[in-house]
């Protein structure tokens, strides 16, 4: 059998933990979520998930990858015998997540190249859902490849499979060595351009007035929980997967938190990006900024196109480097949700590298193609819905109830932790691990199958 792949430095593991951690969902995801859930007063519940489980969860899994040195399914099965099947499950919910996360990226290509001469006109929203997706042609249902998704789409396979293809130290890690620098300084560019426009403070002011009020609704502290796992790339095998490639010497616990700090103050930034060209929209037509606030694919393809129009100057290079970094955001996070599969594959069928890309990957890539079809926009809004009420949440709570109450390993994993890391895990993260999250995650599935199910 070949010799498990190591990373070849610690900063090329922190940043492509980073890489992974650092995508959409800090872009388009946070601020809105931020902004809907009590404004400066989201902070409280942020940081209170952020302290209990976001970084207790990635100090265990870094610590259970670095142990068992597996995918998580081989993760899982070292732990335990009986488990290997949660492993394969995070897999399967990361699998799912790659097919239409990827067809997001090839989108954001196409509008970089857009961006050149403003392609998308004054009316942005009838030109994404019509011009572009060709989603009215067939409503409801699919039709054929629209060629100005599928070409991009296939540029971002080959890209992303290329590179895992030259494996962890000569892939991944050099890839996310040149994607995360770039990225952090495109959006810094962008973030000095946007608080500096006409209109900025407005927009700030309104993202972070807080409410305090909404502090005792539970529905903010579990958008702050989710927010926290989707963002973090916890309960879905990648750090797992990353952190078994680490070196026998690693600092695991100082890891886990310069990954969760970063991940936090990326999205701070975003916010304050987001909301400074949001208030630049209100003012220059008179509205209040909650009339132009926006999420997910609405906030990235149609609002932030039509707010382009109306820069100052520059237009098209803002609008340039806006989607290109949603494009280096999204390209480092789909190399490490590939990764989990195709490492999952090598170990538990014992193939090279390149039948698991080839085979893995490829399946993705085939079936991302329906969602580049017209009306695949359908498609996409189902699985990533279905993904993010079931699969993330659910998933991180099977895993902290098993390691803490079933299998009762908290104590053990804790004890590797501390023999390799400088900070010592004491009882914040015992607390965090095996009582305070499994409470709030259990209240949270419950409100969630009692709104969907029952
Ligand atoms: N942490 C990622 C984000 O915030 O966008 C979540 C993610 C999504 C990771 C999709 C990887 C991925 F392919
Ligand atoms: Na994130």
């Amino acid at each position: 059998m070949e010799k498990r792949s190591q990373w070849g430095t610690r900063a090329g593991f922190i940043f492509a933990a980073v890489g992974s951690a650092v995508g959409l969902g800090n872009i388009w995801r946070f601020p809105a979520v931020a902004y809907e859930n009590g404004g400066g007063a989201f902070f409280i519940p942020y940081l209170f998930a952020l302290l209990t489980a976001g970084i207790p969860i990635l100090i265990m899994e870094f610590s259970m990858g670095h142990k068992f040195r597996g995918s998580a399914p081989l993760t899982f099965r070292r732990l335990n015998k009986k488990t290997e099947f949660i492993g394969w499950w995070a897999v399967l919910v990361a699998f799912v997540i790659s097919t239409y996360y990827s067809v997001i990226i090839a989108w954001a290509i196409s509008y970089s190249i857009f961006s050149f001469n403003l392609n998308w006109g004054s009316d942005t929203e009838g030109f994404l859902y019509g011009e572009y997706l060709h989603l009215a042609d067939v409503p409801g249902q699919t039709g054929s490849l629209v060629p100005g998704v599928f070409i991009p789409l296939i540029i971002v396979w080959v890209v992303v499979l290329g590179i895992l293809f030259k494996g962890v130290k000569k892939g991944i890690e050099i890839a996310n060595r040149i994607f995360i620098p770039a990225l952090v300084i495109i959006f810094l560019i962008i973030v000095i351009r946007a608080v500096t426009l006409p209109g900025a403070l407005e927009g700030l002011n309104a993202f972070f007035e807080p409410d305090f009020t909404r502090i005792a609704d539970p529905d903010v502290w579990i958008a702050a929980y989710g927010q926290i796992f989707f963002s973090l790339s916890i309960a879905f095998a990648i750090m797992i997967t990353y952190s078994s490639y680490l070196p026998k010497k690693s600092d695991i616990t100082n890891n886990a938190f310069i990954v969760g700090f970063g991940n936090s103050a990326f999205e701070l930034l975003a916010g304050i990006g987001v909301f400074a060209v949001l208030g630049f929209m209100a003012v220059s037509q008179g509205v209040a900024v909650d009339e132009v606030v926006a999420g997910g694919v609405g906030l990235a393809f149609v609002v932030f196109p039509a707010i382009i129009n109306e820069f100052p100057a520059l237009n098209e290079l803002f609008g340039f480097l806006f989607f290109a970094s949603l494009v280096l955001a999204g390209l480092s996070s789909l190399m490490s949700i590939t990764e989990t599969y195709v490492a999952g594959l090598v170990d538990k069928f014992k193939i090279s590298r390149t039948k698991a890309v080839l085979f893995g990957g490829g399946l993705a890539a085939v079936i991302s193609l329906l969602y580049a079809t017209q009306g695949g926009l359908y498609f996409l809004d189902a699985a990533d819905y279905f993904i993010n009420q079931f699969g993330v949440a659910l998933l991180g709570l099977v895993e902290v109830v098993l390691i803490a109450w079933i299998l009762r390993r908290v104590k053990n994993i804790q004890t590797h932790a501390n023999e390799i890391s400088d900070i010592r895990l004491g009882s914040w993260w015992t607390i965090s691990l095996s009582i305070i999250t499994p409470i709030v995650m259990g209240y949270m599935m419950f409100g969630l199958f009692k709104q969907n199910i029952l």
